[in-house]
């Protein structure tokens, strides 16, 4: 029977030309069952490969009606007790085991469970013909079974923050990042086939994204981190071409900092104090405002004086935390030689500026540094002074004049004199004139000096050995200056004297 088969040739023949539709109807089912010859294409002149011939047999993934034929096979073999089928392979006796099997009298091949794409794409079963007592009718052949993709898988973005940085002052056109998406369905069909789109970026709309290949890029110029430093873009992923199910996803696009601002003093003059005869000590802070990035060198300040400080007696050095610039006094200063510095400071950042940023009139400070009097002490001129005085010379006679310099020459200052130490109690110091003279009969000559206060209550330093807790009056005064010697060294307290009673 040469007919049948050559219409059974013509009907199939384009359906393999049009990959294969054959049971993908509505619900994946055909229209009718269909029956297949896979043994004729034998008898053909030629001998042509199996697995070519015969066309694959497709069904749908979740197809939910069970058991559903698939196809019948048949074989033009007449026997008198009629062919017996049979199927083998993955998907019947193999693992994953019972998703097909066959009426072993009619052919007919069902499917047994639900199907996943995603998991089994196709099958490749071997078909048998067998007569009744198991002896090969046909030779094995093979089927194949191909599994029809459904939109069962949602795209999904690979991460769901997505982020990039992107200078500010980016030119349009500046790839920022990559948000890339997979979907588990086909590649090959529109189930997987997916479009990228920005659902929302704030009003300014800076970004744009590729919407086949997910990279996102600047649109606009305007990118300014000192008025937007990171913005949160909302992405979405559809798959059926941007019709399909869809998945969102963010981006955090962090605008990086370049020096756009240069560091500008607050005021264009400051003042400050400092006391003379001091160094090493702060003595004031510049203040400066940066816009950028703080903490970076495109924000940290770089002081210099320029001017007015001919000795280098001032240094200036950046506060990190602040970005203060901190004045200190690094030679002691003299009041009375110079009392008033006007320095010249100017400030810039680390980092280069960029050509972008503007023009300043602030990158120039003075500096008023007023140099505060300090109440220095006097001193001697001559230290130690020596005095000699004759021997036998009489009491009151003036040994020396002491005489001492106040470095104050700008606050007239009174000096004082007094004696620190004179355990015998034998000079006499005029307080106002540092006249020094030798006093053993004071008593008796109590008008030589004027008296600069009551006995035994003289300024006296505290570390003098003498002790005035038992005054030692009265005393026996050396009867001449050559017995001065003893009588100094006559300590009271360590002789046993009558008390004055
Ligand atoms: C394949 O199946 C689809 C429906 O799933 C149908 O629209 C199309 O016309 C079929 N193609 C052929 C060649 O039968
Ligand atoms: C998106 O990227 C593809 C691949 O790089 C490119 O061919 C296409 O021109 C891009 N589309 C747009 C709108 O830039
Ligand atoms: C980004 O914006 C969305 C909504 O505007 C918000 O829910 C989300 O928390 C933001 N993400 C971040 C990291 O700020
Ligand atoms: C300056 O200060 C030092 C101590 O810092 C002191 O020893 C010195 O006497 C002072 N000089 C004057 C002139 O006051």
């Amino acid at each position: 029977m040469e007919s049948p088969c050559l219409l059974a040739f013509c009907l199939l023949a384009p359906l393999w030309a049009q990959g294969i539709n054959l049971s993908q109807g509505e619900a994946g089912l055909p229209a009718s069952p269909l029956v297949l010859y896979p043994w004729r294409q034998r008898a053909g002149p030629s001998r042509v490969k199996r697995a070519w011939v015969i066309p694959p047999i497709s069904v749908s993934e979740n197809h939910k009606r069970i058991p559903h034929l698939l196809v019948q096979i048949k074989s033009d073999k007449q026997l008198p007790g009629g062919v017996i089928y049979s199927i083998k392979g993955p998907g019947v006796d193999e693992e994953p085991l019972g998703i097909f099997s066959i009426d072993k009298f009619s052919g007919k091949v069902f499917l047994n469970t639900m199907l996943d794409r995603e998991k089994n794409d196709r099958f490749r079963l071997r078909a048998f013909a067998l007569d009744l007592g198991g002896a090969t009718l046909e030779d094995p052949t093979d089927l194949e079974i191909v599994v029809v993709d459904q939109n069962d898988n949602r795209p999904l973005f690979q991460q769901e923050i997505f982020t990039g940085h992107v200078v500010e002052g980016a030119v349009p056109g500046t790839y920022v990042l990559k948000a890339e998406a997979t979907d588990a369905d086909d590649p090959d069909t529109d189930n997987a086939a997916l479009r990228y789109s920005i659902l929302e970026q704030g009003s300014a709309g800076l970004f744009s994204v590729n919407e086949t290949t997910g990279e996102i890029r600047t649109v606009q110029v305007g990118l300014d981190r000192e008025v937007v430093s990171v913005y949160n873009l909302t992405l979405q992923v559809a798959d059926m071409s941007g019709d399909g199910l869809t998945t969102p996803a963010t981006a955090m696009i962090y605008v990086d900092d370049i020096n756009d601002n240069p560091p500008e003093f607050t005021k264009p003059e400051f003042s400050v104090e400092v006391l003379e005869n001091t160094s090493g000590v702060d003595i004031g802070r510049l203040l400066v405002h940066d816009k950028d990035l703080p903490g970076s060198p495109n924000w940290l300040a770089r002081f210099t004086i320029l001017e007015g400080d001919p000795d280098g007696a001032f240094a200036i050095r950046t506060d990190p935390h602040t970005n203060d610039g901190v004045l200190s006094v690094v030679k002691a200063l003299d009041h009375e030689g110079r009392d008033h510095f006007t320095l010249t400071v100017s400030v810039q950042n680390q980092n280069q500026l960029h050509p972008s940023a503007p023009q300043t009139t602030r990158a120039l400070a003075m500096v008023q540094v007023q140099v505060r009097d300090v109440n220095e002490a006097p001193f001697f001129r001559e230290n130690p002074r020596l005095a000699s005085v004759v021997e036998g010379a009489p009491p009151g006679t003036e040994l020396t004049t002491f005489s001492a310099s106040d470095p104050d020459t700008r606050q007239p200052q009174a000096l004082s004199y007094s004696l620190a130490y004179d355990p015998a109690d034998w000079l006499l110091l005029d307080p106002r004139s540092g006249r020094g003279a030798y006093d053993l009969n004071q008593l008796r000559n109590p008008d030589f000096f004027p008296p600069p206060c009551p006995r035994g209550k003289q300024p006296i330093r505290r570390d003098a050995p003498y002790s005035y807790a038992t005054p030692p009056y009265p005393r026996k005064l050396p009867a001449s200056p050559s017995d001065i010697e003893d009588f100094i060294n006559e300590a009271p307290g360590e002789k046993t004297e009558p008390g004055p009673g």
